[in-house]
């Protein structure tokens, strides 16, 4: 078991009346995902010390982010195909406050369910007019938005029959390297999430729950794109399912 939290419910005098333990990230090696098996660690993790380079050595800066990197449809010869949809949301700490400057990745499949990778050759095609990696950097309430079109199933041969929910992944880049968080955002309704070893191997059903992003009628744009709306919380009870620490 990788992360275990500790909720402890108070009463209105504060006084702690229930504790109870329940499992938010993943585990490494999870039986019905048949990669983590041989990817997980079969020894003990070793701790990276903090040292002086790991704070000042490079991260992205602000500067080096440009405001259309955070539309995945813009910077081809036309339009992708597809469902454009709006991605926004907020980052946020554990008690709920906003993480500011924080740089925020995605990388998707496109509308047809095919990535551009060596390793994609299933029978679906590329889109010229869409890579499928866009990155933005957080507000100063910790908000962020994208871009996109609603990406596509596909299959991973993972077991007989085998096809991934429809899924955006996402990283928060933290302050150096060794705070990279990695998780990957799905969509309401998609009756794929019931079969997926990857969403399934996160336990907690609650916590399974938060890595469906919402529709939203305050970012859906008449004549242009539906709103989905998914925060990421880092940490605590309430906190985003990640998959690496
Ligand atoms: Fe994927």
């Amino acid at each position: 078991m990788k992360v275990q939290y500790e909720v402890v419910e108070t009463d209105v005098q504060g006084h702690s009346s229930a504790k109870r333990f329940y499992q938010v990230d993943p585990e490494y090696n999870s039986e019905d995902y048949r990669s983590s098996r041989l990817r997980s660690p079969k020894q003990s993790l070793v701790v990276i010390p903090d040292r002086l380079v790991s704070r000042t050595g490079p991260v992205f800066g602000n500067n080096m982010v440009s405001r259309d990197e955070r539309d995945l449809t813009l910077g081809h010869g036309g339009d992708p195909l597809g469902e454009r949809i709006n991605v926004s949301g907020r980052l946020l700490d554990s008690a709920g406050r906003p993480i500011a400057n924080q740089l925020v990745e995605i990388w998707q499949a496109n509308a047809s369910g095919r990535y551009i990778h060596a390793l994609d050759q299933h029978p679906a095609p590329l889109d010229p007019n869409f890579t499928g990696a866009g990155r933005t950097v957080t507000g100063l309430d910790g908000s962020y938005s994208f871009v996109t079109i609603k990406p596509g199933a596909y299959p991973w041969r993972n077991h007989q029959n085998a096809w991934r929910p429809a899924h955006i992944h996402f990283s928060v880049f933290g302050n150096r390297f060794v705070e990279r968080l990695v998780t990957q955002m799905y969509f309401p309704g998609d009756p794929l999430m019931d079969k997926d070893p990857i969403f399934q191997s996160i336990r907690d059903e609650r916590a399974r729950l938060r890595l469906i992003s919402k529709f939203d009628w305050d970012t859906t744009e008449p004549e242009w794109a539906l709103g989905y709306r998914f925060d990421i919380v880092l940490g605590g009870h309430l906190g985003t399912p990640v998959e690496e620490e």
